[in-house]
C-alpha cells in the first residue's frame, strides 16, 4: 500500500443476513471502529439499505448498492436505479461484480453503462475485475483484465478525466468464496498491471490517486500480507465480512500497514 492513498475497506454483504442482523452488525462496528484511518464501505443487498442508513448515520462509514440499472427509471422489473441508490443514501455502487457477470451474463459494455450511470447519480463507481481459473490457466489473465477495465472505463476515458473519483477492485474468480486466495505476489502483479492501464487511459495522476482492491477470501490471517503489496489499497471483503469482528480485524491490518 502506498502512504499517498487511504486504504479502503468494503463489506460485500451478497444476499445475507436479516434487518436484525444488520441492526446488530451495525452497531458491533461503530463500538469496534474507534479512529480508524482506513474509509470503510457495507454494500448490504437493497432491502438492508433503510437498517444500515438508519445504524451508520453520523458514523464515519459509507455505504453503497450492490449493483445499479444503466437507466435512471423505468420498466425494468427487479431492478434498482443510481437514483433510488442515492435517496437511500448511498455514496457509492459497485459495478461488475462477477457474481452479475456470471450469474446473470453481464457483459463488460454493460458494466460501462452501470459505470456512467453511477457517475451520473454522484455514486462513486467500484469496478470490479477478474479471470476465472481457465483463463489464468491458459496465460490471459493479463489480457483480459486490461480488456475488462478499459471497456468499463471508455466512457470515462471517452471525455478525458473522470468527473469524479472511482476504485477498483480485482477479485480473481477463482479466489471468491474458495478459501484460495491469490498469493501476496499474484495480487501484486495483477494490481501494478491494472495501475499501469489507468496511467495509459487516464494518465499518470489519476493511476496514482486510484485505490485498487483486492478481494477473494480475504481473511484476519491473510489480510496484513497481501495489504503489505504496494499496489494493494484495501480490500472487497465477501465471506469474512459478514462477521464484524473478523471484517474490524481485517480493517486494523489496513490502519496498521498505512502507518
Ligand atoms: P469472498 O468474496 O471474500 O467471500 O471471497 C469477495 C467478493 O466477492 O467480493
Amino acid at each position: 500500500m502506498s502512504p499517498s492513498r487511504t486504504p479502503l475497506v468494503a463489506a460485500n454483504w451478497k444476499m445475507n443476513l436479516l434487518r436484525e442482523d444488520a441492526e446488530g452488525y451495525c452497531e458491533a462496528l461503530r463500538a469496534g471502529l474507534g479512529e480508524a484511518e482506513s474509509e470503510v464501505l457495507i454494500f448490504p443487498s437493497f432491502p438492508l439499505l433503510p437498517a444500515v442508513a438508519a445504524g451508520l448515520l453520523g458514523s464515519p462509514v459509507g455505504w453503497g448498492g450492490q449493483d445499479l440499472h444503466p437507466d435512471d427509471a423505468g420498466a425494468h422489473t427487479g431492478d434498482v436505479s443510481g437514483p433510488q441508490l442515492a435517496d437511500a443514501g448511498c455514496t457509492w455502487a459497485l459495478a461488475g461484480h462477477s457474481e452479475r457477470r456470471h450469474d446473470h451474463g453481464e457483459g463488460d459494455g454493460l458494466v460501462a453503462r452501470k459505470v456512467e450511470a453511477a457517475l451520473r447519480n454522484g455514486l462513486t463507481p467500484l469496478v470490479c475485475v477478474g479471470e476465472t481459473k481457465a483463463e489464468r490457466d491458459a496465460g490471459e489473465t493479463l489480457e483480459l483484465l486490461r480488456n475488462q477495465l478499459e471497456m468499463a472505463l471508455a466512457p470515462i476515458a471517452a471525455t478525458g478525466r473522470p468527473p469524479r473519483p472511482f476504485a477498483v477492485a480485482y477479485e480473481p474468480v477463482w479466489a471468491i468464496g474458495t478459501g484460495d486466495t491469490a498469493t501476496p505476489e499474484i495480487a501484486q502483479e495483477a494490481h501494478r498491471h491494472l495501475r499501469g492501464v489507468l496511467a495509459e487511459g487516464l494518465g499518470d495522476d489519476v493511476a496514482r490517486a486510484t485505490r485498487i482492491l483486492y478481494g477473494g477470501s480475504v481473511k484476519p490471517h491473510n489480510a496484513a500480507e497481501l495489504i503489505a503489496q504496494g499496489d494493494l489499497d484495501g480490500f472487497l471483503v465477501g465471506g469474512a465480512s459478514l462477521d464484524a469482528e473478523e471484517f474490524l480485524a481485517i480493517i486494523r491490518c489496513c490502519d496498521a500497514n498505512g502507518r
